[in-house]
């Protein structure tokens, strides 16, 4: 069995197994056990090469360490009897090579700088793979919009029929919005890739460390410079936090969509049975249930966020062991938003919609009362207001036609439309759907032409983000490579 070295030397009585268990981060430290031993690579290389560990101990704690990121780590380093994984990864280490060689690792660093680093750097990856969800999904989302530009759908306010539009206008506007859940995950991203290392415990240390070193080996952007601010920070896990429930906020309501129009009251779309459940009474059942629980995550990534704030309000400078505490909501939170996304891109691209049914509810509720509205303005040449009262009162009598018209403005302000030149012919063509979306040419409205060329702008910066995102992976990616080749490097 490994030993806790850390409490020997101070603190005299064993703790209980009780106090051990809530006190230790281990079973979450499951998140960034792999970034610790990349972290303990970068720190042994760079104690070599200032001449704080000499060749003979350096090559040896290297190899273990080779072994921990080759064959991955032992069970008995996940013991809860220590604080933290970066307590078992040291008695591993002592335990292997004795205390004259293993004790040498921890020398100008404190477990602060150390998990702050790891949670970093398994943060970044966590955001990235994200990014890539959130682009994969606008990608099914341009590409079904690509094929339903003429696609009419009732839009809705309050739920209730409002005016029609496009199955494209409709996906786009959640495609509009996962861009902007992209952009704010970016922006996470440029602060979570800081460099906490060799602030060790706040106030840094007097070994000759080389902090810009470790930085570059862990692919770090940048150091957070000052030291205190480096291991007491956890802004950017509450930017990532936030970051994701705004983004499962999105993701929830377009699962709402779906579930909606999945429901045999609208019958807008059938999804595939892969994603759906049955009852266990009813046999004729089929339940979107995967699109339910996805909409109910959104409420676990608020949460996430909500606890992570609390915990870190208030807290006085510099570490406190509270901060453990705030971690495991990250994790929760980037799992509660990211496993849902390929998820939802996949119902997606394999439902099939149903534009006859769109079409014969996209007229309903007099949805093209406003059409006939700009109408009496733009030909009659009256006031928006008047057109709009003359419109409701034969809304308000069942009926629009001419002469239900005729009569709602010689009521309410003494006018003839007709004699002003309306017809039925006139209105019946203002009444049409597919008029009426074709007439919304403007920038961003859902007129088939105008929607397509919102499309090549969508696909342009699609194009933008995916190779950014592309670029950034293959940047940690060759760190990683550099890195374990620096480390092989040291070994006979
Ligand atoms: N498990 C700890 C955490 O997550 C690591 C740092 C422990 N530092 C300390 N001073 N006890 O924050």
């Amino acid at each position: 069995m490994l030993k806790d070295q850390i409490r020997r030397g101070r603190l005299g009585a064993e703790r209980g197994c009780g106090v051990s268990r809530f006190l230790s981060s281990m079973e979450a430290d499951r998140w960034i056990a792999e970034a610790d031993v990349l972290v303990d690579m970068a720190h042994l290389l760079m104690l070599r090469r200032q001449g704080i560990v000499g060749e003979e101990h350096a090559r040896a704690i290297m190899e273990v360490l080779v072994g921990l990121h080759d064959d991955g780590l032992p069970e008995e380093i996940f013991d809860d009897r220590f604080e933290d994984v970066h307590a078992g990864i040291e008695a591993y280490l002592i335990d292997r090579l004795g205390e004259e060689t293993g004790g040498r690792i921890h020398a100008g660093r404190s477990r602060n700088d150390e998990v702050a680093a790891c949670i970093r750097i398994r943060a970044r990856e966590e955001v990235l793979r994200l990014m890539g969800s959130v682009n994969r999904l606008r990608e099914v989302l341009v590409t079904l919009s690509a094929g339903h530009t003429a696609t009419v759908m009732p839009g809705f306010t309050h739920l209730q029929h409002a005016q029609p539009t496009t199955l494209a206008h409709h996906l786009l506007a959640y495609e509009g919005a996962l861009a902007r859940d992209y952009a704010r995950l970016i922006m996470a991203f440029a602060r979570v890739n800081e460099s906490p290392l060799g602030a060790a415990a706040f106030a840094s240390t007097g070994f000759p460390l080389d902090r810009d070193y470790t930085a570059e080996l862990l692919g770090f952007d940048r150091l957070v410079e000052n030291s205190m601010d480096a291991v007491s920070s956890r802004d950017f896990l509450l930017e990532v936090l936030s970051a994701c429930a705004i983004l499962s906020a999105t993701a929830s309501r377009l699962a709402s969509d779906l579930i909606l129009w999945s429901s045999s009251l609208a019958g807008f779309v059938t999804l595939s049975d892969e994603y759906c459940s049955t009852s266990s009474i009813m046999p004729q059942k089929k339940n979107p249930d995967t699109l339910e629980i996805l909409r109910a995550k959104s409420g676990t990534a608020a949460g996430s966020l909500t606890a992570a704030l609390a915990i870190m309000r208030g807290l006085p400078m510099s570490y406190n062991r509270d901060l453990q505490e705030a971690t495991p909501h990250l994790w929760q939170g980037l799992s509660a938003a990211g496993d849902g996304i390929p998820l939802l891109a996949e119902a997606l691209a394999t439902a099939t919609f149903h534009p006859e049914r769109m079409a014969e509810e996209a007229g309903k509720g007099f949805s093209t009362a406003t059409g006939l509205a700009d109408l009496l303005v733009q030909d009659l040449g009256l006031p928006f207001r008047t057109a709009h009262t003359i419109v409701g009162k034969a809304v308000r009598a069942g009926k629009i036609d001419l002469p239900t018209l005729e009569k709602a403005g010689k009521e309410s302000f003494g006018i003839s439309l007709s004699g002003l030149g309306l017809s039925q012919e006139k209105v019946q063509a203002a009444l049409d759907v597919r008029s009426m979306v074709d007439a919304r040419t403007v920038t961003g409205g859902p007129a088939p032409a105008t929607v397509k060329k919102a499309l090549r702008g969508r696909k342009e910066e699609l194009k933008r983000d995916r190779a950014e995102t592309v670029s950034l992976e293959a940047g940690l990616a060759e760190a990683r490579v550099r890195l374990l080749s620096e480390a092989r490097g040291l070994l006979p």
